[in-house]
């Protein structure tokens, strides 16, 4: 029996199976990435567990239920972290959310589902946009083959076609959540202030972009 279907056969009987994409072994432990939405109780433990993070600001657990994320399973099935991937306007998709519990940060868990949902998204041909404020995530970036723009006040050449969408398209879509405003207003007061984001573009055609471990 190889890894994956050995990992497979230990889930939870109540978790969809969803597609192995990569196995880790690192120093820490095993870890799989899973292309599944979590079940209703995953999901709610990671709205929960966000709400305690100023990095992120808010997605229901109707988004996780969408369809775009991508899970990172110990060999118990316990969700360890998770990327939420949302096509938001033509062939744009965002990188909305990058998520490790606590208990399993540093096991290289963040990087790898930075790193498979570049290559999922390559693999589609969508154009990419990430945006952060945790130092963490901006320091991976370039290594991720994001162009770095620092504002949204100057765009460079090459992104100047896709301003709206990036601007006032995706603003307008995100502020539609009553959920997130809420949550926004509450983490401010509970946290503060917090630094300025820092976006992360890839354009699908923009050789340059494609991620250095793709491989499909
Ligand atoms: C940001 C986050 C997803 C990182 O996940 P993680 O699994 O702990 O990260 P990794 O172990 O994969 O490490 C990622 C990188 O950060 C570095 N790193 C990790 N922990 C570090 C630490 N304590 N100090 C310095 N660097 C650290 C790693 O060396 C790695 O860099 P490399 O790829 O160049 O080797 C996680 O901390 C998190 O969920 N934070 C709260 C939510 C958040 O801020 N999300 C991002 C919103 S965009």
């Amino acid at each position: 029996m190889n890894v994956i279907d050995d990992l497979a056969l230990r889930s939870p009987v109540r978790a969809p199976r969803g597609k192995v994409t990569v196995v880790h072994d690192t120093s820490k432990g095993r870890f799989v990435l899973r292309r599944r939405s979590p079940t209703v109780a995953e999901a709610k433990k990671l709205v929960m567990a966000i709400r305690d993070t100023p990095k992120i600001s808010a997605y229901p657990v109707s988004a996780w239920m969408k369809g775009g994320a991508l899970l990172a399973e110990l060999e118990d099935g316990t969700v360890a972290g998770a990327c939420l991937q949302d096509d938001f306007f033509g062939r744009w998709t965002e990188i909305a959310v990058l998520f490790v519990f606590e208990e399993f940060r540093g096991w290289g868990i963040g990087a790898a589902l930075l790193a498979e949902a570049r290559a999922l998204l390559h693999a589609r041909r969508r154009h990419v946009m990430i945006m952060s404020n945790n130092p963490l995530v901006t320091g991976m970036l370039p290594k991720h083959r994001f162009q770095i723009l620092p504002s949204r006040a100057e765009f460079p050449d090459n992104l100047r076609p896709h301003r709206a969408a990036l601007t006032w398209i995706y603003d307008l879509r995100w502020w539609m959540s009553a959920y997130r405003i809420r949550e926004i207003i509450r983490k401010r007061r509970v946290f503060g202030r917090q630094p300025p984001y820092t976006y992360g573009l890839a354009l699908a055609e923009d050789s340059w972009s494609v991620p250095p471990y793709y491989n499909r």
